[in-house]
């Protein structure tokens, strides 16, 4: 058992607590660039710090977001004003987590499919980013549903790098974020997700069982199961949020400490909307608590309005700190008509 295991057990419910869920602002500087460059704005170091000062001074933000997940580069800057981002934080009770994996990678012998790497020196990164002050970890595999895909090889090598994460993250105090996303990209039908999905879930935890890790000291962060984004036959909200849980509740043991989904391209009030539903309908039957770990769907509406400038900055705050906030009601079975339109006079 690690020697953190209170702690673990304790940071991991704080992530899921009611009516809070994690933002992930981990995106690498690859990926961060490329939705700066979609917007027009300068890809710059300087502008990818601007940007994340933007998100972790948002006013209230520690209200909806328990936690949010920092890159490598992130974890090590400071606001334009001179104060660590790591302190913003901690003043905001918001708690650092940080994103250790390096990349899925194109999988040798496996066409079209990928492995996550940064095993290697794991244990060590752990213990630097733990003593700068995070408490939590991401890393996240990808599987692609397509034609003959995906392959027992990929999903059993992805399960496997999961599962050695995070016994090393609890060894070194930090709660592992478990990731294995089922990609949306495809025209494959709700009924081909629900399949892919139950089976990548049972070969995680079966990993992670064979890895010793203890399920009540991390969080799962899974992929809706959902209609392939150019699926013809779009399931709906309800149809989404009786599938999804259906998967888990097969295939996920019921002491894991908490479920916070991806939002994985879905649109904004999607990802709300499907997130509510499973709180309304089974809240009181699932054995973990239902909530967000949205990278797009909670900073995409921000992004696209602040434009690199500081004039903007203060609408961009409103409505991140807005998806926030619907995002924490969905978490509580909340999330109506209404509250997504709180924002209107503000944006007009
Ligand atoms: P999205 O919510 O944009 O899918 O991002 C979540 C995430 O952290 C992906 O690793």
């Amino acid at each position: 058992m690690s020697t953190y295991a209170q702690e673990l057990r304790a940071t991991a419910q704080a992530m899921v607590a009611p009516g809070k869920g994690v933002l992930a602002m981990d995106e690498s500087n690859g990926t961060c660039n490329k939705r700066l460059g979609k917007v027009g704005i300068e890809q710059t170091e300087d502008m990818r710090r601007a940007y994340r000062q933007l998100i972790l001074t948002t006013p209230n933000l520690g209200n909806y977001i328990s936690g949010a997940i920092l890159y490598d580069e992130t974890i090590r800057q400071s606001t334009k004003e001179g104060t660590p981002f790591l302190k913003v934080m901690t003043d905001a009770g918001i708690i650092p987590g940080i994103k250790v994996d390096t990349g899925a990678k194109d999988m040798a012998g496996f066409p079209e499919e990928k492995i996550t790497e940064g095993l290697d020196g794991l244990r060590d990164r752990i213990a630097e980013y733990y003593q700068m002050g995070a408490r939590f970890a991401k890393w996240r595999a990808v599987i692609t549903i397509g034609d003959g895909i995906p392959s027992r090889g990929c999903i059993e090598a992805n399960a496997h790098g999961l599962a050695r994460y995070a016994q090393l993250c609890q060894e070194g105090g930090l709660v592992p974020i478990v990731e294995p996303e089922v990609l949306i990209d495809g025209d494959h039908t709700l009924e081909r997700c629900y399949q892919v999905t139950e089976e990548t879930l049972r070969t995680v935890f079966n990993q992670l069982y064979n890895q010793r890790v203890a399920f009540d000291q991390m969080i799962l962060k899974p992929s809706m199961v959902i209609s392939g984004k150019d699926c013809p036959n779009q399931a709906s909200v309800n149809e989404v949020a009786d599938a999804t849980v259906q998967c888990l509740m097969n295939s996920v043991p019921a002491s894991v400490a908490g479920v916070a989904f991806l939002s994985g391209g879905q649109s904004n009030e999607q990802a709300s909307a499907h997130l509510n539903a499973m709180n309304v309908k089974y809240a009181d039957q699932a054995p973990w608590p239902i909530t967000f770990s949205y990278a797009r769907a909670i900073q995409q509406p921000a992004l696209e309005a602040w434009k690199g400038k500081e004039s903007n900055v203060s609408l961009a705050q409103k409505l991140l700190l807005h998806r926030a906030k619907c995002n924490s009601a969905a978490h509580e079975g909340k999330y109506t008509p209404e509250v997504e339109k709180e924002l209107e006079p503000v944006t007009a």
